[in-house]
């Protein structure tokens, strides 16, 4: 299988983890090889396994995405709806969504996806309903852009969740790229935004974790 290590924290340590947190999924091995093939990123499995634990503690329902790639992430909060639940993706790819429907419709979760072709901020932007988690993962430029976005499409007491957020260490560099800048901005403004309460879990390449306060 191809690693995930990021290398925040040692492979060593992200291998035990993996052997310890493990689950046994054949569609998520063979989402690993199609991420491969097609050089896709990906959170990979222990993200994945953090989300889905996410989605049952919390008792998520309605889970919206920015940033679906292909369904993998998805397929980790899917993976904890009991009957009722939605995940609304949304990704630019044309391509994605429909490897994302026939991974679902091979789970038989089809139900479970909605998957909207466009920009993720237009798309929760114009949505009239209010999520109980929304995952950030789309280009890290435009990570400032989603936070009042988020806060006003969340059901009281939803959680942000943000992948890549200490941007492979990138954060303590200081480096020039729009990127890292994108997600240094986005620490700074969570950092003193009182309206959640945030972790950021060094978990393979940083989750922020933002819990509404009300
Ligand atoms: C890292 S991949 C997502 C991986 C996915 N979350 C997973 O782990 O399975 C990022 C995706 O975000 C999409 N993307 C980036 N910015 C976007 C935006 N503003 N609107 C829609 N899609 C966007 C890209 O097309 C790409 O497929």
């Amino acid at each position: 299988m191809k690693k995930f290590n990021s290398n925040l924290t040692s492979p060593l340590i992200e291998d035990y983890i993996l052997e310890k947190t493990f689950v046994e999924d054949k569609l998520v091995d063979e989402m690993h090889v199609y991420a491969d093939s097609n050089e896709v990123p990906i959170i990979g499995p222990l993200v994945g396994k953090y989300l889905f634990q996410i989605a049952h503690i919390t008792k998520a329902e309605n889970i919206f995405e920015m940033g679906s790639g292909f369904g993998y992430s998805a397929y980790w909060f899917a993976k904890a709806f009991s009957g009722n639940g939605k995940v609304v993706c949304t990704d630019f790819s044309i391509e994605h969504k429909e490897a994302a429907e026939n991974f679902f419709r091979k789970a038989g979760f089809e139900n479970y996806l909605d998957f909207k072709s466009g920009n993720s901020l237009e798309i929760l932007k114009e949505s009239n309903e209010k999520y109980d988690i929304i995952f950030i993962d789309i280009d890290k430029e435009q990570y400032p852009d989603v936070i009042d976005l988020t806060y006003d499409k969340l059901n009281s007491n939803g959680l942000m969740i943000a992948d890549n957020t200490l941007w492979y260490g990138r954060v303590i560099e200081e480096d020039a790229l729009p990127s890292t800048k994108g997600i240094m901005e986005f620490n700074d403004m969570l950092s003193s935004d009182t309206r959640f309460i945030t972790t950021i879990i060094p978990l393979r390449d940083g989750i922020t974790l933002s819990y509404k306060k009300d």
